[in-house]
């Protein structure tokens, strides 16, 4: 009796499952209706269509989104400012005038379509696979209202800017109000005209001009943003223009199978898919012609001056002497209170409220100090910080700090003036100046704030930078280990001078470098800049790094199951932390075991991260030299396209973890007569239901079967060849934490086959199906 229930309850289970999928449909006729709770899923099931309510609020909107993107993003709004509130709402083609209507107890309360349809029984509005929401005539097949022409914040393949000269229609984007509001924001993007003939892409703020590309280059059919130095181009967008007397536009294409979005996000910028690039390069445009695009307005308000901004810290101003205030309006966001905050010459700074609208600002004598406080529970604030020339109030408030640093600099100068190397004191000047606006330390102090360490220390510490203790060399440049005076140990890593990068980015990169404080990076304890060469100090590790043990064979036996776990898991949440540190996602670029450092107690650190982030622009450059990063733990869409997303590093994660595992090297051995790397290898003991044989040896008896299974397993889904499959660190983290959760079964993993012992050809196997037996072999020539 017992086994009749079950097996009833699994067959009725079963049908439910099955049931999904039949009822997901992609089209609505006249008569019927789609309700909060149901959704349209395109015929590939590319994009849904559906109702969403923001967080904390009654506000319900209906949207459209890719199906397979776990953050829900919405790429269409259907009433971003007219949102519902009655639960008992759905979206219709209203028959009497062929509109496409929401509606709530036969009320409209939102138009979606105009008019221009009449009413007739057989229109439909269908989801297409490319994420247009088409409303239809299917007797001539006419299309008479279509979302694409409507966009919101978001440009998809395929969708245009620009104007449509037979319906006097324009096409742009208009941001959000913020990251969680979808009503009007202050920001819009256009493909105007310039002058008879060319034409560019240009972000308004409020109607004015506030960034633009620059003009489309005839020849090149490039723009002056869109080239060198820009990660953007990276991306490799198909850019495609209409020019003739119908219509003047601007669409791209995108060559891979990511979810491809261009975003105008609420603070007036655009980014990719997975806000890890952006198209325009500032944080806000001030004014000022900052040479990134930004608008240089005629007139820059009296108090404020060129390269004067405002920086994101965490910490709190001197509370006895500032006043704050708050603005309630809900229809202002972030770049408004940026610019009453510019605009008064009193405001130190300001931050938007919870839900990124309204603002809180604060006003006092400019000589009020603020503290930073990176790791206390003080709210993020954007800071005015003033540029560096000609600010006398500064010298004043850092008076006693600036005094201590001529001095320094004084010394130095005189070191360099008799060894006759050219000097940039001026810059240097400059940059301590800048760090010490963001309170940053002079001298060894203890704390986390950074250091900038005189060269003449360094020299000491390293014993004029000899081979004895050169630790090795990463991708950036050497590194080198050093004593300083105090009895400290320190890593120091001399960067390639041939970065080309500027000061001001460089302290740019390092503040943020210096904010990514976890327990699983390895710390960086400041920086030392000697005319072209700049050097990053980080801590000391003495176990070395995780390669050192893993592929040693009697190193090896050092490491137990529970310590390979915990370093697997400690991996897992540094790289966590990196990809979801607040908005400025860092993608590593270069996970591999020799970037692991582990400390006294085995606890894994990982190293050289920040350098992706510091390096983008000589990256961009490399782009056609060599792909940054190690063959072997390369995802395939980087080491072909050179594109990396979150999802890159998680595939090295997935390489370093089958290494953890099993002791080897990813990059290739002999197995069954043949050259087969790691993943190869794990992916048919996999399929053959063996995968512990992938254990290491020497693990014997510490191994945790279960775990261990579990963890081959996850690391199998981290290679998958497709960069949509693999799960995003939130995602592997619990799945390694959860016993219970149920995994996904993996797809078959991008297979690289090392081939000669140099680097510079790369094979890959094209996974056009068969077994391992049947290998198509492309030779591609690696850039
Ligand atoms: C919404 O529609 C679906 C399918 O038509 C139905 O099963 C569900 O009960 C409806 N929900 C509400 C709240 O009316
Ligand atoms: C809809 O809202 C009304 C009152 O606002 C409430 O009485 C009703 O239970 C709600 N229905 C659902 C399905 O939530
Ligand atoms: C929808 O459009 C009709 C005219 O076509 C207008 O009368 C009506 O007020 C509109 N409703 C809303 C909620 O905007
Ligand atoms: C749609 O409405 C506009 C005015 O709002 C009117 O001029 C036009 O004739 C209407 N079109 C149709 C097809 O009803
Ligand atoms: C839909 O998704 C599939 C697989 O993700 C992709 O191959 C196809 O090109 C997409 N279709 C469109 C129209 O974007
Ligand atoms: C148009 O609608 C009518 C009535 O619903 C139906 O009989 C007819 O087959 C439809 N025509 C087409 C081309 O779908
Ligand atoms: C469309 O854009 C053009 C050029 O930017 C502008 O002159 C025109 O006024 C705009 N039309 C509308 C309807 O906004
Ligand atoms: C490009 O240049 C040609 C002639 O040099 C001109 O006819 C054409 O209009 C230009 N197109 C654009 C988009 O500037
Ligand atoms: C990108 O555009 C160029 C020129 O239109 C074309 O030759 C190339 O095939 C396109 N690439 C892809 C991947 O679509
Ligand atoms: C100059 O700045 C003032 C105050 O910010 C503003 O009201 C005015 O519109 C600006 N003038 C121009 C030409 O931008
Ligand atoms: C917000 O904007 C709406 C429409 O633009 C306006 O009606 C409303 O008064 C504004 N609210 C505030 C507080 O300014
Ligand atoms: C945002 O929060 C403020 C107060 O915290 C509130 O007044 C405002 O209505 C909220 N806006 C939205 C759109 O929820």
């Amino acid at each position: 009796m017992l086994i009749i229930i079950i097996i009833f309850i699994v067959l009725s289970s079963n049908l439910i499952i099955n049931c999904v999928p039949a009822s997901a449909v992609s089209t609505i006729k006249v008569g019927d209706e789609l309700n909060l709770t149901s959704q349209l899923v395109s015929p590939g099931s590319n994009f849904t269509l559906g109702f969403f309510t923001i967080p904390d609020s009654s506000y319900t909107y209906l949207g459209i989104w890719y199906t397979s993107d776990d953050q829900s993003r919405k790429v269409w709004v259907a009433n971003p400012s007219t949102p519902i509130t009655s639960n008992s709402s759905s979206i219709m083609i209203d028959p009497d005038t062929g509109k496409l209507i929401i509606a709530s107890g036969g009320i409209t309360v939102v138009n979606i379509s105009d008019n221009q349809s009449g009413a007739s029984p057989n229109l439909t509005a269908t989801l297409e696979d490319t994420g247009d929401f088409q409303l239809k005539d299917e007797i001539d097949d006419r299309i008479l209202w279509r979302s694409f022409d409507y966009p919101t914040n978001v440009l998809l393949p395929g969708m245009k800017l620009g104007s449509d000269l037979r319906t006097g229609r324009n096409w742009s984007l208009t941001s959000w109000l913020s990251n969680e509001i979808p009503d009007l924001g202050a920001f819009s993007l256009n493909w105007e005209p310039v002058g008879e003939d060319s034409q560019r892409l240009m972000i308004r703020r409020r109607g004015q001009p506030y960034w633009t590309s620059g003009d489309l280059n005839n020849q090149t059919q490039t723009f002056e943003f869109m080239n060198v130095n820009n990660p953007f181009s990276l991306y490799q967008y198909n850019l495609s223009y209409v020019y003739n007397n119908e219509e003047r536009s601007f669409s791209y294409h995108r060559f891979n199978d990511v979810r491809p979005m261009w975003i105008l996000t609420a603070d007036g910028r655009v980014s990719n898919g997975d806000e890890s690039m952006y198209l325009s390069f500032h944080d806000f445009c001030y004014g000022y012609d900052s040479g990134n695009g930004c608008v240089a307005s005629s007139n820059l308000t009296q108090c404020r001056n060129e390269n004067d901004k405002f920086s994101v810290m965490n910490g709190d101003f001197t509370p006895n002497e500032v006043e704050s205030s708050y603005d309630d309006n809900s229809n202002i966001s972030i770049s408004d209170c940026m610019v009453s905050c510019w605009n008064d010459c009193s405001c130190l700074g300001f931050i938007t409220a919870s839900n990124g609208s309204g603002c809180i600002i604060w006003t006092g004598p400019k000589s009020t100090k603020f503290t930073v406080n990176p790791q206390g529970n003080a709210v993020q604030k954007y800071v005015f910080v003033a540029a560096s020339k000609g600010n006398d109030s500064k010298i004043l408030i850092w008076a006693p700090v600036v005094a201590g640093i001529f001095l320094v600099l004084f010394c130095c100068g005189l070191v360099w003036y008799l060894k006759k190397i050219k000097l940039k004191r001026e810059d240097e000047k400059q940059l301590l100046e800048l760090m010490d606006s963001s309170n940053t330390k002079r001298g060894g102090r203890k704390g986390s704030d950074l250091v900038v360490f005189s060269f003449a220390d360094i020299v000491t510490a390293t014993n004029d930078f000899t081979e004895v203790n050169k630790l090795g060399q990463g991708g950036f440049g050497p590194v080198y280990k050093g004593k300083l005076s105090d009895g400290r140990e320190i890593a120091i890593k001399r960067l390639s001078r041939t970065s080309g990068q500027g000061l001001v980015e460089f302290k740019n990169e390092l503040i943020l470098i210096a904010k990514l404080q976890h327990t699983n990076l390895v710390r960086v304890l400041g920086c030392c800049i000697h005319g072209e060469e700049k050097m990053l100090i980080y801590e000391y590790m003495p176990n070395k790094s995780l390669d050192f043990f893993l592929f040693d064979e009697t190193r090896k036996a050092l490491l137990d199951w529970p310590k390979r776990w915990n370093i697997i898991e400690g991996i897992a949440q540094g790289l966590l932390y990196l990809h979801k540190y607040s908005r400025m996602r860092v993608i590593h670029r270069d996970l591999k075991a020799s970037n692991v450092l582990l400390d006294e107690n085995m606890n894994p650190k990982i190293a050289d991260f920040g350098m992706a982030r510091i390096f983008k622009q000589d990256e961009t450059e490399a782009m056609t030299k060599r792909v940054v990063g190690t063959y072997g733990y390369m995802s395939p869409e980087y080491a072909m396209d050179g594109t990396f997303s979150v999802k890159s590093d998680v595939f090295s994660f997935g390489v370093l973890t089958l290494e953890i595992v099993s002791g080897r090297r990813n990059m290739s051995f002999s197995y069954l007569d043949r050259t087969v790397n790691l993943i190869g290898y794990a992916w048919e003991l996999w399929q053959q239901g063996d995968a512990l044989h992938l254990q290491d040896q020497t693990l014997g008896d510490s191994c945790v079967v279960h775990q261990l299974l579990r963890t081959i397993h996850v690391a199998l889904l981290c290679v998958q060849e497709n960069a949509v499959d693999r799960p995003e660190m939130s995602v592997v983290t619990s799945m390694l934490g959860n016993d219970t959760m149920l995994l996904p079964v993996p797809k078959r993993p991008a297979f690289f086959f090392g081939r000669s012992a140099s680097n510079s050809t790369l094979v890959e196997e094209k996974t056009d199906g068969g077994s391992v037996n049947n290998i198509t072999i492309t030779q591609m020539e690696a850039r």
